[in-house]
Order: structure tokens, then C-alpha cells, then sequence
């Protein structure tokens, strides 16, 4: 088989070229990184975990009519998307206080928040991925003040439906981060949702117990990242049946 071109390489993910113009391979590699890449391990079986809970999560936003660049799964590690313009920004939305908010602001993790808060950051990895207001993504042209407000109306749906079926399975979805890209239909303009939605990128909690089954469990050394993942996969019936036991024999994978 010939060679795909190599489009981009990021920490969690390869882009290559896809089989149609308008097209990309998504790869989740099983790279784990924090800190802004300072805390390096492989986790194995993250990729095809992630590539799964993807696909389930924007798989579910689309059938809300949420866009997102999701086509559809291609095998345990890819799936096709939509070639998009991506917005350079970190749209976060925060539920309950944790991470860098709590950090920033002095307040225990934990602490409910009178609303669902919508913050930018800037996406620059020799920055530190700064935060950023309003002003300054409208003022250096990331996006208009028309992209913004509708960010911010695809954040929420998204956070509406995302805690929703976290809820519905145990978990309390405490924030999470999703990447938002440009479509041209000739000259017109759609922002669909992109990159991933995944344990890496959220903030999950169980509603009991208040174990922590996302990325946090590798920034904090708080047990096995792999195991943290597999739960909410097995929660949500998208547990592939091959991640955590290795076959002993040749299995069909769909
Ligand atoms: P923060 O509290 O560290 O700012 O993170 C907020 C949310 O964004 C959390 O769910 C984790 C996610 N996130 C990413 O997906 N990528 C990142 O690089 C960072 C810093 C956070
Ligand atoms: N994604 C960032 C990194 O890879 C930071 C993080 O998720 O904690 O370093």
C-alpha cells in the first residue's frame, strides 16, 4: 500500500492525508503528555480507547444536529473527518471548579460554579496555551465577534449534552475542552466541532465516589490512566471487547 502523507503530528494524534479531497486520517497514537508535553509515558490502549469515546461522543452531538468533523471510524486507531480551518483557541467550559481555574483563583477543587463558564485559550504550545479574553481573539482576527457568540452557543449545547449523558451513567462531567473549525461550503461558512472529545480532555468524576477517570489520573499519578478510560468506555457500551485483554487468537474487529 502506498505511503499516506503526513499532514500534521501532534502530542495525542496523527492527521495524514485522506482518501478523498476535503478529507483527513485521524491516528490516536497512545501517547500521553501533560504539563505542556513535560510529563511524557505511553498508556497502551489509550489510542483505540479515545478513537471510540470520540466517535461515540460526536456521533451523539451530530445526532442532536450539533456539526462536527466526524465522518466515520475506519478501524481501532482511525477514523475519517472532515478537513477543517481550525480556530486557534481552547474553548473551555467549566461546571465545577478544578484545574487551572481553582489554581488561578485560590478555590478548592470541587466547588460548584453558579453557571457554566465559557474561557478561551489561545492555542500556542511554546505559551503555555494562554488564556485569553474576548477582546484579544476579536482585536488579532482568531475569530469575529459572530464566531465567538456562536462558539459559545456550540460550547453550551455541548456541555448540555455531554453532562447529560455523563449523568446518565455515573459520571459528573466537572469541564472539558473541545476545538472548534471552519468549513467552506463555497463562500459560505459553518464552525463544526473538531480535533477529539475525550477523557483526555475532559474532567470526569464519579458521581459516588468521586474517583477521578480522566486525564488527571496521569498528571497526579493517581493509579492506571488505562483502567480510568476503560470505565467510562464499559459505562457508555463502547468498550471495545479487545483493549485490555490482548487476543489470544485472530478477532474481527468492527
Ligand atoms: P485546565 O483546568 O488545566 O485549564 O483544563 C481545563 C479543561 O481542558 C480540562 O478538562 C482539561 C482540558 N485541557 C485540554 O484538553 N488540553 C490542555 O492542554 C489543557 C491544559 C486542558
Ligand atoms: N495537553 C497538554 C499537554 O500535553 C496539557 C495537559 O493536558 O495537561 O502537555
Amino acid at each position: 500500500m502506498a505511503r499516506r502523507k503526513l499532514i500534521y503530528e501532534g502530542k495525542a494524534k496523527i492527521l495524514y492525508e485522506g482518501p478523498e479531497p476535503g478529507t483527513f486520517v485521524q491516528y490516536f497514537k497512545d501517547d500521553a503528555t501533560a504539563f505542556n508535553a513535560e510529563k511524557k509515558a505511553v498508556i497502551e490502549g489509550k489510542g483505540v480507547l479515545n478513537n471510540r469515546l470520540s466517535e461515540f461522543f460526536m456521533k451523539g452531538l451530530t445526532n442532536i444536529g450539533i456539526p462536527t468533523h466526524f465522518i466515520k471510524r475506519l478501524n481501532m486507531r482511525e477514523q475519517l473527518i472532515r478537513q477543517v480551518e481550525i480556530i486557534p483557541l481552547e474553548v473551555i467550559v467549566r461546571n465545577v471548579a478544578a484545574g487551572s481555574m481553582a489554581k488561578r483563583l485560590g478555590m478548592d477543587e470541587g466547588t460548584p460554579l453558579p453557571r457554566p463558564i465559557v474561557e478561551f485559550s489561545y492555542k500556542d504550545d511554546s505559551l503555555g496555551d494562554p488564556l485569553v479574553p474576548e477582546e484579544y481573539i476579536i482585536a488579532f482576527g482568531w475569530a469575529s465577534q459572530q464566531d465567538l457568540d456562536d462558539i459559545v452557543s456550540i460550547a453550551l449545547r455541548v456541555n448540555d449534552f455531554m453532562s447529560g449523558v455523563m449523568h446518565g451513567v455515573g459520571i459528573k462531567l466537572i469541564d472539558f475542552k473541545i476545538e472548534i473549525g471552519r468549513v467552506w461550503d463555497n463562500d459560505f461558512q459553518r464552525l463544526v466541532v473538531a480535533d477529539e472529545i475525550s477523557p483526555d480532555s475532559c474532567r470526569l468524576w464519579d458521581i459516588e465516589t468521586g474517583q477521578k477517570l480522566d486525564k488527571d489520573v496521569f498528571r497526579k499519578d493517581l493509579g492506571s490512566l488505562a483502567d480510568a478510560y476503560t470505565e467510562v468506555a464499559r459505562r457508555l457500551g463502547v468498550l471495545p471487547s479487545n483493549v485490555t485483554h490482548a487476543p489470544t487468537k485472530p478477532t474481527l474487529i468492527n
